[in-house]
């Protein structure tokens, strides 16, 4: 008998253990599944970090005067294809952001049309607000 009590004492001490050992890797027992939105915006977050931060700053402020914003930006906001087009092929020439004036040249980044839209995802999501872009929307701009 007192060697059951004690194997029982034993096992709850054990698997204790565990569920400790468990929380403290943050390993929920069944993984809270992404939305394809937040997925896209995962992964867009990564393709920003690797292909923009040079120009428009890992927060997303740009360089007064040569690099604009995209945190937040009007322009993003108001020209949802024209920026989508601008990512895909490039822009150049003057625009106005948040009432600033730049005169410069983004060139085409080389990304395919499912990086374009997480990153635009990210961009739009995280600094501005708007619908989720997807790969056929990208698709579909023509140069
Ligand atoms: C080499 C510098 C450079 C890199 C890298 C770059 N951009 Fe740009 N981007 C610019 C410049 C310069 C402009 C403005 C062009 C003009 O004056 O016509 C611009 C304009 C924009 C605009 C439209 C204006 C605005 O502020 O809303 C968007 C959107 C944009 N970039 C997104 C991106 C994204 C997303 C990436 C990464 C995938 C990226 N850019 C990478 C330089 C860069």
């Amino acid at each position: 008998m007192k060697y059951i009590i004690i194997l029982i004492v034993a096992m709850a001490l054990t698997s204790c253990g565990e569920q400790k050992r468990e929380s403290k890797l943050g390993a929920p027992a069944t993984p809270v599944a992404q939305t394809p939105l937040e997925a896209s915006v995962t992964r867009g977050k990564a393709i920003y970090a690797d292909n923009c931060v040079t120009c428009h700053m890992t927060n997303g402020k740009g360089v007064p005067g040569a690099f604009p914003p995209l945190n937040p930006s009007d322009w993003l906001t108001n020209k949802r294809i024209e920026s989508i087009h601008a990512v895909k092929y490039g822009l150049k020439g003057l625009i106005e952001v948040n009432g600033q004036p730049y005169d410069n040249i983004m060139l085409s980044l080389g990304l395919d049309d499912q990086e374009i839209a997480d990153v635009m995802n990210y961009t739009i999501q995280n600094w501005n607000s708007g619908e989720m872009v997807t790969v056929e929307e990208v698709k579909a701009i023509e140069k």
